[in-house]
């Protein structure tokens, strides 16, 4: 049909406007690279402008230091996307933080900061996207994680707050479908970041990666992937989705090792 969008016109971001949080981090930075890489218009947020220091050398891509635990880092990534580029098309809200501790040691300072990051931060981050959306669309993606879709021992605080924030990506694309704006959630299993550096070289880190049916951790890459995906015109039928990218951990009980699983050292 005439006013179909031919695929080769939607399978990418070419032209659109994305805000990435988090663009410091691991799984950030490759959102930013393939983002731009793809044609799109950035805006990259993180803590400090020495974390945003690498998106130097990439022509075109916005930097705004903060935090998007304050309304203002929130407004004005936004703001600095519609200023600069005349229009929002998608946000990735992928900032996120991590505390050990399990429900007897945690602290309620340590449970309050990860809640405060990764939920509220998340809601203010939906809240201003949604305001610049509302009369043009557009797809907004949060970074959920396996942690949301079960529980794991010692980190209570950071399974509530993933828990929370894919449910609110269900609730919020509810409230926003009407608007023509699409809201989803991916959920990564174990990516090399800094937020799993603590396991490299140690035994931990072989044991959680035979516990991955694909039997490795993920690359960054391959969540900016599902991002990039979920923020394009490709997945426009799809919204209030939890998309594991996780080598397939969810997939199953835990009560059996695959065979990939038992090679690398599993019972
Ligand atoms: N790495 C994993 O195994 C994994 C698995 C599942 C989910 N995730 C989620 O992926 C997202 C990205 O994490 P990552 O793995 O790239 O880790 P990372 O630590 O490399 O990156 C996280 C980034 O968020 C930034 N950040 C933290 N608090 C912020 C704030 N208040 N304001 C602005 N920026 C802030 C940090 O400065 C950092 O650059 C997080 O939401 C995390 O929970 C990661």
């Amino acid at each position: 049909m005439a006013d179909e969008p031919r695929h080769d016109d939607v399978r990418d971001n070419r032209g659109r406007t994305v805000v990435v949080t988090g663009a410091a981090g691991g799984i950030g930075r490759a959102t930013v690279s393939l983002l731009h890489a793809q044609g799109a218009n950035v805006v990259a947020v993180d803590l400090t402008d020495d974390g945003l220091e690498w998106a130097r050398e990439l022509p075109g891509v916005l930097r705004i230091p903060g935090s998007v635990g304050e309304s203002s880092t929130n407004a004005a990534m936004v703001s600095a996307a519609v200023e600069a580029f005349g229009r929002l098309d998608a946000v990735a809200l992928n900032a996120g933080i991590l505390v050990s501790g399990d429900i007897r040691s945690g602290t309620m300072d340590d449970y309050d900061r990860v809640m405060d990051i990764n939920v509220r931060a998340v809601v203010l981050g939906l809240k201003a996207a949604i305001e610049a959306m509302a009369d043009t669309g557009g797809s907004i993606v949060v970074t959920g994680s396996v942690s949301g879709l079960a529980g794991d021992s010692g980190i209570f605080a950071y399974n509530t707050s993933k828990g929370a924030v894919v449910n609110l990506a269900r609730a919020a694309a509810l409230d926003v479908a009407h608007l023509g704006i699409r809201v989803n959630a991916v959920c990564p299993g174990p990516i090399r970041t800094n937020m799993t550096a603590h396991t490299e070289g140690r035994s931990i880190e072989k044991a959680m990666a035979a516990r991955l049916p694909l039997t490795r951790f993920g690359e960054p890459r391959e969540v900016a992937e599902a991002i990039a995906f979920l923020a394009s015109p490709a997945s426009s039928f799809i919204t209030g989705a939890a998309l594991p990218v996780d080598g397939g951990v969810t997939a199953g009980t835990g009560q059996w090792a695959t065979v990939g699983g038992r090679s690398a050292g599993m019972p």
